[in-house]
């Protein structure tokens, strides 16, 4: 009978079979879907007597089911000594040192706006920022810099083309982050004490101290019987933690339309102490021996400027102050040009971390 002999065969190539390859080779030959000779002879009972049909349909059946098992055993041991050899080939160096992965910081203007909004924070100012596109109107007029007025001359202007329609029109690049302080104020009522930073533009040239786009930090505080001396105070304060604690600092005269009185504030120079000399007894470099450096304006906030935007000068008063981040960073680490902030060299930036 035709069965004994695919059975006989079928052991004997099994027996012979070396390989994967082989497996799937027999496995078609005899139950291949379309002409496995086993699957043939299945397909074909049809034919048959039905005595026979019985008789040959449950010995097929039951050699389909032998060779099954068989194969997939075979088949099984070739895959897992397959599996072994690979095994055996790569050997893994768990000893080797990896590859280092190089962690990026943040960018030292980042890091250096993060540390002074975190000093005023300690004495209850909040951080708030403003948009980049301002109004005319927040970044000039309302903090008493009318159309016109010679102070506008102070701020190099970028102006935004206005849309058509648009009713919001002039738009300015801001020129400052002061314009915040009016949009804080008109936001809430006293008592206010916050900080914005941000970024600011100038139509200016550029070179090694000036740059078309830098950041600045804005400080208000409006309160009842808020005083010139706790602008004093608050301002020592964040010197003292920013350079350290034997700062000194010195009030001049200065004019701000925002502000009066206006005033500079000046730090003792970190560098000579304030002594103008090196320890050497070389002139010194960083405060070009004055012994002073010049770090930001400030002042008590202009009457007009509470009435703009809705407060009562005969109520609360309220000191302001605006200071250059990349200036007060030079400064500290004593970097000579301020376009290295804008150009990405990791050589320089890694210097912060
Ligand atoms: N807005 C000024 C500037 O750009 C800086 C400034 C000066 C801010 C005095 C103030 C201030 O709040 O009181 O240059």
């Amino acid at each position: 009978m035709d069965l004994d002999a695919i059975d006989r065969e079928a052991r004997a190539d099994l027996g012979r079979a070396a390989s994967l390859a082989d497996i799937e080779a027999l496995q078609s030959k005899y139950l291949g879907r379309k002409d496995g000779r086993l699957t043939s002879i299945l397909r074909n009972l049809g034919t048959l007597s039905p005595e026979e049909k019985k008789k040959v349909g449950q010995r097929a059946n039951e050699l389909r089911v032998s060779l099954e098992t068989d194969i997939a055993a075979k088949r099984q041991t070739f895959e897992s000594d397959s599996l072994q050899k690979n095994l055996a080939g790569q050997k893994i160096d768990l000893s080797l040192p990896g590859d280092a992965f190089v962690r990026g910081t943040a960018h030292p203007i980042l890091s250096t706006i993060r540390e002074i909004c975190d000093i005023f924070r300690r004495l209850g100012f909040s951080a708030v920022e403003g948009p980049e596109i301002e109004t005319d109107q927040n970044n000039f007029t309302d903090l008493n810099i009318p159309a016109n007025h010679p102070a506008r001359d102070m701020h190099d202007t970028f102006y935004v083309e206005p849309a058509k329609g648009d009713t919001g029109a002039p738009w300015v690049l801001r020129t400052h982050t002061s314009p915040v302080q009016i949009r804080v104020m008109k936001q809430m009522s006293p008592p206010v004490r916050v900080v914005s930073p941000g970024r600011v533009f100038r139509h200016e040239a550029t070179d090694a101290t000036h740059a078309a786009v830098f950041h600045q930090v804005e400080g208000l505080a409006v309160d009842e019987n808020i005083s010139f001396a706790d602008l004093k105070a608050t301002l020592a304060f964040f010197a003292e933690e920013f350079f350290g604690p034997k700062t000194r600092v010195r009030f001049s005269p200065s004019y701000f339309p925002f502000v009066e009185p206006g005033a500079q504030m000046e730090v003792s120079c970190f560098a000579c102490g304030g002594t103008g000399r090196v320890p050497t007894g070389d002139a010194c470099s960083i405060c070009k021996t004055t012994g002073w450096i010049e770090l930001l304006g400030a002042g008590m906030v202009h009457p007009q400027v509470l009435r703009n935007v809705g407060y009562d000068p005969a109520r609360v008063t309220g000191f302001a102050f605006g200071m250059g981040v990349e200036r007060l960073l030079m400064t500290r680490a004593q970097v000579r040009d301020i376009r290295a902030f804008l150009e990405s060299d990791i050589r320089f930036l890694g210097q912060f971390q």
